[in-house]
């Protein structure tokens, strides 16, 4: 079984992504959260280079990392957007870098280019948004993503590491994008079944640097995923209007 490395194993995403990839891969998990005693389970803040540095030279020789880790509310404060999704993201590439890691996926987010939301929703004739546009972020978290984006593509133009990185719309922990009664989950949620599939196809892809939106085939998406769909053969199944 091929190795995979997953940081911010014990969030919403990282819970999925634990159980759905266990039966294909063997996983080593970083997050600061101190409930796991599973023996593949390091305890350790991301921020703290020394001790992720041993994290990755006790888990050994690795292909794929997951990096999920970071303050994951739109709101975050600046010291810990800061601290966890700057500084923390850094030093998971360097450990990339340092311990010959070959393909890093890494979640960055739709609100790398929130900017633009404001109108669109507003707007009859909806054009999309695509990779293309250039980035607006709408918050320090958004910046941060910007930032994780561009160290990804840094990573690879320097020292060839290769990296996908996926603007995850809404993954949410009860799946059930009509519970909350917030009306953009209806466009911007991205499943559970979708994600893993998403995620499955990164981890298999031969690409070496992409950014992806991952939204499920939701009526009223407002994002591109017309190059998900051609280069990593993501083939979105769920609905929030069906569910
Ligand atoms: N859930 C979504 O809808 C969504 C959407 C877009 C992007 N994302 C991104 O996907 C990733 C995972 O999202 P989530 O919803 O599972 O978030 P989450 O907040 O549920 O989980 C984040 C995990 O990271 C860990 N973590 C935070 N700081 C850390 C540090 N310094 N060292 C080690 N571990 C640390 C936390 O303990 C937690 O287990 C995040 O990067 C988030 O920004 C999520």
């Amino acid at each position: 079984m091929k190795k995979i490395i997953i940081t911010g194993s014990r969030g919403i995403i990282g819970k999925i992504l634990t159980k759905g990839l266990s039966d294909e891969f063997r996983i080593y998990e970083i997050d600061i959260a101190n409930n796991n005693h599973n023996k593949n389970y390091f305890q350790t803040d991301i921020s703290n280079s020394k001790s992720l540095s041993s994290a990755f030279k006790k888990i050994g020789k690795s292909n794929f990392l997951i990096h999920l880790a970071a303050s994951s509310a739109l709101n975050a404060k600046w010291e810990y957007v800061l601290k966890n999704n700057i500084i923390g993201l850094k030093n998971v590439y360097e450990c990339a870098r340092k311990f010959g890691i070959k393909r890093v996926i890494f979640a960055s987010s739709s609100h790398v280019t929130g900017g633009y939301e404001k109108n669109i929703l507003n707007e009859k004739n909806l054009k999309l948004i695509s990779i293309h546009d250039p980035v607006r972020p709408d918050s320090d978290y958004g910046s941060s993503k910007a930032f994780g984006e561009a160290i990804a593509r840094q990573y690879f133009e320097l020292y060839k590491i290769k990296s996908i990185c996926l603007r995850i719309g809404a993954v949410l922990s009860y799946n059930n994008p009509t519970k909350d009664k917030i009306g953009i989950n209806l466009k911007i949620w991205l499943s559970h079944k979708d994600l893993l599939q998403l995620i499955k196809k990164s981890l298999l892809s031969d690409i070496k640097f992409g950014i992806y939106y991952g939204v499920s085939n939701n009526k009223g998406r407002f994002w591109d995923i017309s190059n998900a769909k051609k280069e990593l053969n993501y083939q979105p199944i769920d609905n929030a209007y069906l569910s």
